[in-house]
C-alpha cells in the first residue's frame, strides 16, 4: 500500500501551495498529512459561488470531525437563503454564455478537467482521509473511480450526436439533445470525490450548470472540485457549491429554477427528495439504501472467495452501498468458515494516514449504531465469530476515534437488526443455506436491488443465477460489481427512484432533452 507520506513527498512543495491557492484566503488547510491532535485550529469550509471560493455569512455552523481522533477540524455552514439563491442565480446566468460554447469546446474542457483531477489526486485523497476517515488506498480509489467517470464524460460527441432520417422525399427529421437546465445535486458522505464526479464532468460536457450540496460530514472536497473545474477553464457559475442540512436539500429539490435533481444517500431523505422534486415537476434520480448478498457455492474457488470477502465487506470500511451484508454459504461451502474467520481476523482498522486495512467509520453515531447492531444480535442468540469491538487501534492519540475492527456474525435470523437493516460498516453475517435456489428466492424477496454476487466455477450455475436474480448489478466471482463508467450504475427495486440512472450513457440522457426538428428541403422551382 502506498503511504501518504511517500506519495505526498513526490509532489514538489510549490505545486502543493498552488493547489490551495485561492482557497487559502478562507483558511482551507494545507494538504493534511497527519491526523488532527487536540487543539487543532478548525478551518472554515468554503462555499463556491460564481467562480469564487467564499466564506458563508451564516450564523449557523456545524462541526466536522477527524474520524480518527474525534477532534473538530472544520466548520461547515448552513448556507443562508440569500447564498443559496445567489448560487442558483449564478448557475442560471452562467448558462447564457456556457450554452454558446460548442460541444467540441465543452469536450475540450472535460479533457482538461480530467488532466487536472489526475494531477491533484493526492490532494483530493488527503482531504478525504482527513474528513471522512477512510484508508489512504481507499481514498485514492475513490478519486480514481471518479476520474473514470470524467474520462467517460469526454465521450460527449458520440453520446449526444444528432440522428436524422429522410422521413419523406426531401423532408428530414433530426433529433438534437439540448441541456436540461440547472441541476441540483445532493451528495452522501461515503465517496466525497467519486460521487460528485458522477455529476460534474457530465455537466461540463453537456452544457448545463449545477449547484451541489456535499455531505456535511466531509464537505471539503466540494470547493476543491469546483476550483479544479475553474482552473480547467470552466466558466464561473457553472459549478457552484453550497452547504447545510435539510433546508439546503429542500431548496434544491423545490426551487423553480432547478430543472433536475440527483441524490445519493439514505432511504428517508431519498424518498423525500424524490417526492418533493417530482411534485415540482423536476426530473430526478435517487440512489437509496441497499442490502447486499454474496452467495458462495460449494465449488467456488476458495482464494477468490477469501479475496472477495475482504474487498466486499471491508473496502472503504464497509461504508459502500455495494458492501456485503450477508454471505450465504451453500451446502459444503460451510467448510470455508474457519478460513474466512482466519482471514478476517488478520485485518486491522487503523487511522487513514497510517498503514492499515481500513479506517474508522465516519461518525460517532455510526459507531454507536454498529455496536448496537452487534449487541442486539448477541442478545438474540447470534454468534460473534470475529468481534470488532475488541480490536481497535491502541494508543492514546486514537482512543476517541470512531474505530471498530472487522466483525463477523453467524446464527442470525430475521428480527435481528443485522439482518433487517443495511449495515454500512466493517461487518457482515454468515448464513448457511441448503441450495442456490433458496438464496435466489430469498434475495428476490428483499426490497433492495443494489448489488449481488455469486462465487462458483460452474458456468451453468452462474448463468442460472444471473438470469433468475432480480438485482440489477450482479457479480460472478466479483464481490463488488460496481459497473465501470462506460456502463453506468443500474441499481433497481427500492435502491433506486427515477428512470435514468447515474453516470455512464444514461447520464447524457438525464442531463439533456431530445428536440426533433423537421425540415422540408423541397424544390419549389424558384431556387436561385
Ligand atoms: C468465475 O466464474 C466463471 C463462470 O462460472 C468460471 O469459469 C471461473 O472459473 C470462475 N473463476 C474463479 C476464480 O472461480
Amino acid at each position: 500500500m502506498l503511504s501518504i507520506r511517500t506519495s505526498l513527498n513526490k509532489i514538489p512543495r510549490t505545486q502543493l501551495k498552488l493547489c490551495v491557492r485561492s482557497l487559502s484566503k478562507i483558511a482551507l488547510p494545507a494538504v493534511p498529512t497527519a491526523h488532527a491532535k487536540p487543539g487543532f485550529e478548525p478551518y472554515f469550509t468554503a462555499s463556491y459561488i460564481n467562480g469564487q471560493a467564499v466564506k458563508s455569512d451564516s450564523k449557523e455552523w456545524f462541526d466536522v470531525y477527524d474520524p480518527a481522533t474525534d477532534v473538530v477540524i472544520a466548520k461547515v455552514p448552513q448556507s443562508t437563503e440569500a447564498e443559496m439563491d445567489e448560487a442558483i442565480d449564478a448557475a442560471e446566468k452562467a448558462f447564457q454564455s456556457f450554452k454558446k460554447l460548442s460541444v467540441i469546446k465543452r469536450m475540450e474542457l472535460t479533457f482538461k478537467y480530467v488532466e487536472l483531477l489526475k494531477a491533484k489526486t493526492n490532494e483530493l485523497a488527503a482531504t478525504i482521509v482527513f474528513e471522512q476517515g477512510k484508508a489512504w488506498s481507499a481514498a485514492i480509489a475513490d478519486v480514481y473511480r471518479g476520474i473514470q467517470c470524467a474520462e467517460h464524460a469526454c465521450n460527449v460527441l458520440k453520446e449526444t450526436e444528432m440522428v436524422g432520417l429522410e422521413v419523406s422525399t426531401d423532408m428530414e427529421t433530426k433529433t438534437v439533445r439540448e441541456p436540461i437546465g440547472v441541476v441540483g445535486s445532493i451528495m452522501p458522505f461515503n465517496f466525497p470525490v467519486m460521487i460528485p464526479l458522477w455529476t460534474i464532468p457530465y455537466i461540463i460536457a453537456t452544457g448545463n450548470t449545477t449547484v451541489i450540496k456535499p455531505s456535511e460530514f466531509c464537505p471539503g472536497t466540494g470547493a476543491l472540485l469546483a476550483e479544479i473545474a475553474k482552473e480547467a477553464g470552466v466558466p464561473d457559475g457553472v459549478i457552484n457549491i453550497i452547504h447545510g442540512k435539510a433546508p439546503t436539500v429542500t431548496k434544491l429539490a423545490s426551487d423553480p429554477r432547478i430543472a433536475a435533481v440527483t441524490f445519493v444517500g439514505g432511504n428517508n431523505a431519498g424518498k423525500y427528495v424524490h417526492q418533493t422534486a417530482t411534485k415540482h415537476q423536476k426530473r430526478v434520480q435517487c440512489n437509496l439504501g441497499a442490502k447486499n448478498h454474496v452467495v458462495v457455492l460449494p465449488d467456488a474457488d476458495k482464494d477468490a472467495v477469501l479475496k472477495g470477502v475482504v474487498s466486499g465487506a471491508f473496502s472503504s470500511t464497509g461504508q459502500v452501498c455495494l458492501s456485503t451484508d450477508i454471505l450465504f454459504l451453500v451446502g459444503e461451502a460451510r467448510e470455508m468458515i474457519p478460513d474466512i474467520v482466519e482471514t478476517v481476523k488478520q485485518l486491522k482498522a487503523a487511522p487513514g494516514f497510517e498503514d492499515g486495512d481500513f479506517g474508522p467509520v465516519v461518525s460517532k453515531q455510526s459507531l454507536e449504531r454498529i455496536e448496537a447492531v452487534i449487541a442486539d444480535a448477541e442478545a438474540k442468540g447470534a454468534e460473534v465469530l470475529v468481534d470488532g469491538r475488541l480490536n481497535k487501534p491502541s494508543g492514546e492519540e486514537f482512543k476517541n476515534g470512531y474505530f471498530i475492527g472487522p466483525t463477523v456474525l453467524k446464527g442470525v435470523k430475521k428480527g435481528m437488526r443485522c439482518v433487517d437493516e443495511e449495515l454500512f460498516g466493517p461487518i457482515f453475517t454468515i448464513v448457511e443455506v441448503p441450495t442456490m435456489e433458496y438464496t435466489i428466492d430469498y434475495i428476490n424477496k428483499n426490497e433492495f436491488g443494489n448489488s449481488v454476487a455469486v462465487f462458483t466455477q460452474s458456468g451453468p450455475a452462474a448463468n442460472k443465477f444471473t438470469k433468475e436474480i432480480n438485482v440489477n448489478q450482479v457479480g460472478v466471482n466479483v464481490s463488488v460489481p460496481i459497473p465501470h463508467a462506460a456502463f453506468g450504475f443500474t441499481s433497481n427495486k427500492n435502491s433506486f427512484l427515477g428512470d435514468l440512472h447515474f453516470y455512464g450513457p444514461t447520464a447524457f440522457k438525464f442531463l439533456t432533452h431530445p428536440k426533433t426538428i423537421t425540415t422540408s428541403w423541397k424544390n419549389m422551382e424558384h431556387h436561385p
